[in-house]
């Protein structure tokens, strides 16, 4: 039976995972497809560079050369950035190609209107790698979404950090050192702000976000912040209090509304996420039915990144399931007492002088002094950003899964507020 005839778009660390997971796992393929799959043509960028290529496979920098091979069914890419990722993309779809990307940064961007443009063309888009590397994460909500509602996402996305995180609070170090060693073991890049800074785990959250809701808030709208800030000092406290500060990427959809962030947030035993650990990814799906969701394994790498763009291949050939509802067609039965309610949370303060006067309202739970630094952990109502904003100097952590509906009127709320930022 002639074989499936597939591209190579880039061939770094992701496109050589994928062309020997498609030599290593070729009979596991042929039995699943029916049919061999056949690497044709791989598009670089530098074609100097010595590759270690069977002698029939075109490699070449013109992408024309790409689209032109006879017979092309299958486009995988695994370049870098927007563009020109997003072009190739839709001209592969436009050719008749199926199309299967690990690129979260084009994705995140460009992902709406290449699913419209292959539904349009009954061809098929595979994007698993795109979010948490080897981990199910797309085709599961997926499949959740045949049925359920989503009504949350909760989720380690950014490998790097969460090593950077577990091993500081492990080994008692500061961050600059453990992202020393993370370069080294290859776990960091060599310019590492797109991981340290949120924007790797941001993109991801909005992938997420697109197929779980039909649509992501205003980017400009989420909290991003990275874990630069975060001292040994502090993880030590946490520690002691039973915390472990998470790198956490959140959206909850609360009637029309999306409440979102990508920061360090606090988590404790009871929390489905904080036995994740090192670059491991997690991601806890909060459904209508199933109740929370939660899937773990490799965020990153060579071939768990390879993997989810060869398990996508296997999808190619078989009738899609329907992966996303548009928000008119969600019910807006979740939190639907949350008119009447406010949501009370938990939050850890920390600056050099901190006098705070507590109320019924407004509780300190705990307080400590370490190295010149007042940590209280309070109850109150108003969010991170809100105290941040009122209170730049201070440092300030949201215990997560610690948020409660309380009965607050509004006259009270600004009371809170008021008393909160005069900590
Ligand atoms: N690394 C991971 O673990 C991982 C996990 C999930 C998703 N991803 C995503 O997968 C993609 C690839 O990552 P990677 O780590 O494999 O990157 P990489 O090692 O830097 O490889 C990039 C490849 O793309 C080629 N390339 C770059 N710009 C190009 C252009 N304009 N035209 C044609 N080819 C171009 C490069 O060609 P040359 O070889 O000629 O330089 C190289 O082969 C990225 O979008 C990344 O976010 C990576």
């Amino acid at each position: 039976m002639a074989p499936i005839k597939a591209a190579l778009l880039g061939f770094g660390t992701v496109g050589q995972g994928v062309y020997e997971a498609l030599k290593t796992h070729r009979e596991q393929l042929q039995n699943v497809l029916g049919k061999e799959v056949v690497i044709e043509g791989i598009l670089v960028k530098d074609r100097s560079k010595k590759r270690e290529l069977d002698e029939h496979v075109l490699i070449t920098t013109d992408f024309d050369e790409i689209l032109n091979i006879d017979g092309l069914e299958v486009v995988f890419e695994a370049i870098v950035g927007e563009e020109p990722g997003f072009t190739y993309l839709s001209r592969a779809l436009d050719k008749g190609c199926h199309v299967i990307t690990a690129n979260k940064v084009m994705f995140a961007k460009h992902g709406r209107s290449l699913l419209d443009k292959a539904e349009a063309l009954g061809r098929y888009v595979g994007y698993e790698a795109t979010t948490a590397g080897g981990t199910p994460i797309i085709r599961s909500i997926s499949q959740l979404l045949q049925v359920n509602e989503i009504h949350a996402v909760e989720a380690i996305l950014n490998g790097t950090s969460n090593y950077i995180l577990t091993n500081m609070r492990e080994k008692g170090l500061p961050f600059h050192d453990v992202l020393v060693s993370a370069q080294e073991l290859g776990y960091a890049e060599a310019d590492p702000a797109s991981d340290i800074e949120g924007h790797d785990a941001f993109y991801k959250l909005m992938i997420l976000s697109e197929l779980s809701f039909g649509e992501t808030p205003k980017w400009e709208d989420v909290e991003r912040k990275g874990i630069t800030e975060v001292t040994r000092e502090q993880i030590s406290v946490f520690k002691d209090w039973g915390y472990k500060v998470k790198h956490l990427a959140r959206i909850r959809r609360d009637r029309d509304q999306f409440i979102s962030s990508v920061k360090p947030v606090l988590v404790d035993a009871d929390h489905p996420l904080y036995g994740v650990e090192d670059v491991q990814n997690a991601i806890t799906v909060e459904t209508s039915l199933a109740g929370k969701v939660t899937v773990q394994g490799a965020g990153a790498g060579r071939l768990p990144t390879a993997s989810a763009m060869v398990e996508d291949l296997t999808y190619v050939l078989q009738p899609q399931p329907v992966t996303r509802k548009k928000k008119t067609e969600q019910h807006a039965d979740n939190n639907s007492e949350s008119t009447d309610f406010t949501t009370v949370g938990e939050y850890v303060v920390i600056g050099s002088s901190v006098s705070f006067h507590g109320t019924d309202d407004v509780q300190i739970l705990k307080q400590e002094i370490k190295e010149e630094h007042v940590f209280l952990l309070i109850e109150c109502q108003v969010s991170t950003a809100t105290l941040l904003k009122e209170n730049p100097e201070l440092a300030v952590y949201e215990v997560a899964g610690k948020e409660k509906n309380k009965k607050v009127e509004q006259e009270q709320k600004d009371v809170l507020l008021k008393k909160v930022t005069n900590l």
